[in-house]
């Protein structure tokens, strides 16, 4: 049987990670600057994540939703602790997209209502709601074509009040930052006029923190950049450190029903092992923090580079936009300097690292991409 096709695959095979680093079959060392896609947190292989995984196992791996797990709940309250909102209800599941798919589903619920306002250049996931509410009609089957996603340019206002003003809007979804549109942080003031609309018209606001949050951005969740208080809250990703794992962060006004929202594996042993790990790691090694350090430290250093047409983001979450394709600048990164970088579009180099990343291992990054751009 043969793969089915259809990701771009880079020449590499990584076959051992550790800290920052991956290694390929031949022994090449990489500085993984690209973090598998914003999954890898804490580090690769961290020895308190690995402990945490197998002692779980050796206990008992797997059992359905239909018992009693006390690891849910300690992550439930470790989590509402370190992120912020303890008064919050968490529903488990196993990756972002049906993080996304469920906080859709309950705004519908909430709100009696069917619409959905998504933003330009977002992208919320691969599942039938989650895609429908996405920017990229290459990825939309016809199936998921939907009257009921309405897309509107990015932190416009004016726009979304028109759209809330229809009393048909259940919901309005929002990338803390968006990630694969190529690292846009919404403008000042802008969520916070969106929370506010949202009360106004009876709509839920969703956060999509899938990519931005658990620290990435140098807060537990990009928007905690503002005052907003969301009514969902989605994550994924750097939640399990490449353990699939994704929650609905749900404020305490929503209450639940018994079978409202349900999966199998959501939850099980082995994720929530993963994801406290993660957070044990996060806090004992302050990785917000450092998030913030070291992400500060590389935007103003790149800031100054000639070459770059405009430096985005927050934390490690930094997008580098260039006048010209980016292929062969990425190319020449791994190949000859051994630094693996993520892409958004043509011309838009995207760091994604652990949030273990120190300014040593930075300023290798920054004197690599300086020796390509000299030439
Ligand atoms: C902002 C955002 N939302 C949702 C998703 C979908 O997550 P998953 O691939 O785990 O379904 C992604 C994945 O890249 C994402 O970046």
């Amino acid at each position: 049987m043969n793969l089915f096709d259809v990701y771009p695959l880079l020449d590499i095979t990584p076959v051992k990670g550790e800290g920052c680093y991956i290694w390929d079959e031949d022994g090449t060392k990489y500085l993984d600057l690209y973090g598998g896609h914003a999954v890898i947190s804490v580090g690769h292989s961290h020895p308190h994540y690995i402990d945490r995984l197998t002692s779980q196992l050796k206990q008992i791996g797997f059992y359905s939703n239909s018992v009693q797990i006390p690891q849910q709940k300690e992550l439930a309250v470790k989590l509402g602790q370190l992120s912020g909102y303890p008064d919050y209800q968490l529903f488990l599941v196993n990756s972002g997209a049906e993080a996304n798919e469920n906080a859709l589903k309950l705004a519908s619920f909430v709100t009696g209502r069917k619409k959905i306002v998504a933003f330009k250049k977002g992208f919320h996931g691969r599942t039938s709601a989650a895609v429908a509410v996405t920017d990229n009609p290459k990825i939309i089957a016809p199936i998921n074509e939907s009257s009921n996603a309405v897309i509107i340019p990015f932190d416009n206002l004016q726009e979304l009040e028109i759209q809330l003003k229809t009393n048909e809007i259940a919901g309005v979804i929002i990338e803390g930052i968006q990630g694969i549109g190529g690292i846009h942080v919404p403008a000042e003031g802008f969520l916070v006029q969106a929370e506010k609309l949202c009360k106004q018209y009876g709509a839920l606001l969703i956060l999509d923190e899938i990519q931005s949050g658990y620290g990435r951005s140098g807060k537990f969740f990009a928007h905690q950049y503002t005052d907003v208080k969301p009514d969902i809250i989605t994550v994924a990703k750097g939640m399990g450190n490449g353990f699939p794992v994704g929650a609905l962060l749900i404020a305490p006004e929503i209450k639940p029903w018994h079978g409202m929202l349900g999966t199998t594996f959501g939850g099980n042993y082995l994720a929530c092992a993963a994801s406290l790990a993660v957070l044990e790691i996060m806090e004992d090694e302050k990785l917000v923090e450092n998030a913030q350090k070291v992400g500060s430290y590389l935007i103003e250093k790149l800031k100054g580079f000639s070459g770059i047409k405009e430096v985005r983001g927050l934390g490690l979450m930094i997008g580098l936009e260039f006048d010209q394709p980016i292929n062969d600048i990425r190319h020449v990164l791994l190949k000859k300097h051994h630094v693996f970088t993520g892409v958004s579009g043509a011309n838009t180099i995207r760091l994604l690292s652990p949030l273990t990343l120190n300014s040593e291992q930075a300023d290798v990054f920054i004197e690599s991409l300086a020796a390509i751009l000299q030439k």
